[in-house]
């Protein structure tokens, strides 16, 4: 048996923790931002920072996506039963679509809403949308509403992950740590 039929391909399991890393921070940071008030300090700072992970974020997943597209994804563990191997699939899907979407909305809402697009205090990415209110409402409303989605759809992953770990104590986790 090859590797790729009983995790996943090297190079996806190192874009997953990449990824993981750098999304809760992101998250964590976008919660915290959205209880502060506007203009205030540190808000304005930690939402340069912010933006920066999420459109690192977003080059990540298009890399992820060919990744995945181009190797083989190993089958559910034998433990799964047909429920829990749907779930965990639209979990996964849920999770690659907000990867993508999650940093579109959020482009649309600082592209057309003027606001800073300074990649980690280098250069600033163009404005697509500059002056386009009505997609900077759209974005807004999306990136803040789908930020519920995020909380639900990660918490059950990772929740999901623990309880395989720790009750079922399978190999779910295996499958997608770096060193096996
Ligand atoms: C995977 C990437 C991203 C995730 C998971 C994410 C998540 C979040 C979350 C959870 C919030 C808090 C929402 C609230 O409490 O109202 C937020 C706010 C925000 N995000 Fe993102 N975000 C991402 C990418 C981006 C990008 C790429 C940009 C801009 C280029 C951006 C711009 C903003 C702004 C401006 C806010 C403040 C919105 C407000 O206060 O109404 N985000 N984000
Ligand atoms: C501490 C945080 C995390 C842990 C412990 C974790 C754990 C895992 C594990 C064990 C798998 C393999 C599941 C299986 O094969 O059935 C997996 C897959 C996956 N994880 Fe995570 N994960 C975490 C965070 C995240 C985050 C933040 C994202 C994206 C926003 C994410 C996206 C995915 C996706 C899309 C898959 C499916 C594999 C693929 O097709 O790429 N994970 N995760």
């Amino acid at each position: 048996m090859t590797e790729t039929t009983t995790a996943y391909d090297p190079w996806l399991r190192w874009i997953h923790w990449a990824t993981a890393v750098l999304f809760i921070a992101a998250m964590l940071i976008g919660l915290y931002c959205g209880l502060q008030p506007a203009g205030t300090s540190p808000r304005r700072e930690l939402l340069e920072v912010h933006k920066s992970l999420g459109i690192t974020l977003f080059l990540l997943a298009l890399l992820r996506v060919i990744v995945r597209a181009r190797t083989m994804a190993p089958p559910a563990p034998a433990t799964f039963s047909a429920a829990v191997r749907a779930l965990s699939q639209l979990n996964h899907w849920a999770l690659y679509a907000l990867l993508l979407v999650m940093p579109v909305t959020g482009y649309m809402f600082s592209s057309a809403g003027g606001y800073s697009l300074r990649y980690f205090g280098t250069f600033s990415w163009p404005r697509l949308f500059a002056g386009d209110k009505a997609v900077a409402h759209a974005g807004e409303i999306a990136h803040d509403t789908l930020a519920y989605v995020v909380y639900l759809v990660v918490g059950l992953h990772i929740a999901a992950t623990l309880w395989h770990e720790f009750v079922k104590k399978d190999e779910t986790l295996a499958r997608m740590w770096p060193r096996r």
